[in-house]
């Protein structure tokens, strides 16, 4: 865009973003590839060269690239009704809500659609506020929330809280990472809401302790304050188990998923406990493209593939196998759960991707540099991990 006005304050602070030409702004980090085409564990290139995916495109891609059941549930769904608001009924709508409530933990038995993890994690931390009457929220090092005002007040990170701060957002108490006397004694009767990644993502696939996870139940039953599992990475079968929460025996208040839900298809879900839900009025929540039709049908069959063809108990077995196959390599630290794991390098895990990369691998980093963080389709094969194995054999070499 031209303009010939003299620079604004904010103009004038920050330097403007380096365009070479596309319209596109340049503001994400990217791999080394420009994608065309992908099935299941497996991006292909412009080039027609195939990338084995343990990224999964930011752990979305649950039944791999282009399941053939989530794709035929997509076509026919966009041929008979590309869309329609919330002000009409759709029974996708209604069918997803059910299978998902059949699918979590009692008693989460209410659903709200949205489009985004940030989303479905704003809507959890407003609903809390709005149940208890209360504002403050208590989160744990290292967690990963979201870009929405609420969310980054609660993400880990200078920048993250920057921004929080700038919209006038009071931030969350953050916690040690597993300190179950911190979150016992941060809890008390003015915090509305507990927020926090049964497995950190971002943070690198670090799985709380069973310890930890009760201590944040025990301490919102004495308070009043609502537990909010953000499942949106661990959620959907990832972790091992369809909820993350069921695997720990730990039953939180909400539970918000994202990432795997359809595969691919925007959608985020917010799934709450009657004594939450039961406040609710008309006109409460709200979204447009939420729920629509076309991500239903996705999620619809992407969930269905999921129960199926078990993967949450493949993502048990293979991450297990990728667990073994790393500990033969040497490697010692290694964190996680089912098909989201974090393994602990000793030089930067930048590095250790990048030349993953000349293997056609593609794998994550975390905020922890020494962490390299794999999160395959939860139908990786076992052949599939011995390739990532033997291409991290060779680069750890
Ligand atoms: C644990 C967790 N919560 C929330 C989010 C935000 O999701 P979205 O990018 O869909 O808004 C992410 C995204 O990486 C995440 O990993």
């Amino acid at each position: 865009m031209l303009t010939n006005h003299p620079p604004t304050v904010a103009e004038s602070i920050a330097p403007p973003l380096p365009r070479t030409g596309p319209a596109l702004l340049p503001v994400y980090a990217t791999m080394p590839l420009r994608a065309a085409s992908g099935h299941g564990s497996w991006l292909v290139d412009e080039a027609g060269h195939e990338w084995l995916d343990a990224y999964g495109g930011h752990a979305v891609a649950a039944t791999g690239h282009c399941h053939p059941d989530v794709v035929k549930a997509i076509q026919d769904q966009a041929a008979r009704l590309l869309f329609y608001s919330t002000a009409v009924p759709h029974p996708l709508r209604e069918d997803l809500a059910e299978l998902l409530v059949s699918l979590c933990p009692r008693p989460l038995d209410g659903v709200f659609f949205c489009n985004s993890g940030a989303e479905a994690n704003e809507n959890a931390l407003g609903l809390a506020r709005r149940v208890t009457g209360r504002t403050p929220v208590v989160s744990v090092a290292g967690g990963w929330h979201g870009r929405t005002v609420a969310t980054l007040a609660c993400t880990d990170g200078a920048g993250y809280e920057a921004s929080a701060r700038r919209a006038g957002m009071p931030l969350s108490t953050r916690v040690p990472f597993n300190d179950v006397a911190a979150i016992l004694a941060a809890v008390d009767a003015s915090v509305a809401a507990v927020l926090v990644e049964p497995v950190q993502g971002v943070a690198g696939a670090r799985d709380c302790s069973p310890e930890f996870l009760a201590a944040a139940r025990a301490a919102c039953d004495r308070t009043g304050a609502v537990l909010i599992f953000d499942e949106i990475q661990c959620g959907a079968g990832r972790s091992g188990a369809f909820t993350a929460a069921e695997s720990y025996g730990v039953i939180p208040d909400i539970i918000t998923m994202a990432k795997g839900l359809a595969s691919g298809l925007p959608i985020g879900a917010m799934v709450a406990r009657p004594w939450l839900t039961d406040h609710l009025k008309l006109g409460d929540l709200g979204s447009t493209f939420g729920g629509g039709p076309v991500p239903c049908a996705a999620a619809i069959a992407n969930l269905r593939v999921i129960q199926r063809e078990h993967l949450a108990a493949n993502a048990t077995a293979i991450g297990a196998h990728l667990v073994r196959g790393a500990r033969a390599l040497g490697l010692r630290t290694i964190q996680g759960r089912g098909l989201l794991i974090g393994f602990g390098l000793e030089r930067a895990a930048k590095e250790v991707q990048t030349a993953l990369f000349s293997h056609r691998i593609l794998t994550g980093t975390a905020s922890d540099p020494s962490i390299l963080r794999v999160m395959p389709p939860l139908n990786f094969s076992r052949e599939e991990a011995d390739l990532l194995l033997d291409g991290l054999r060779q680069v750890l070499a």
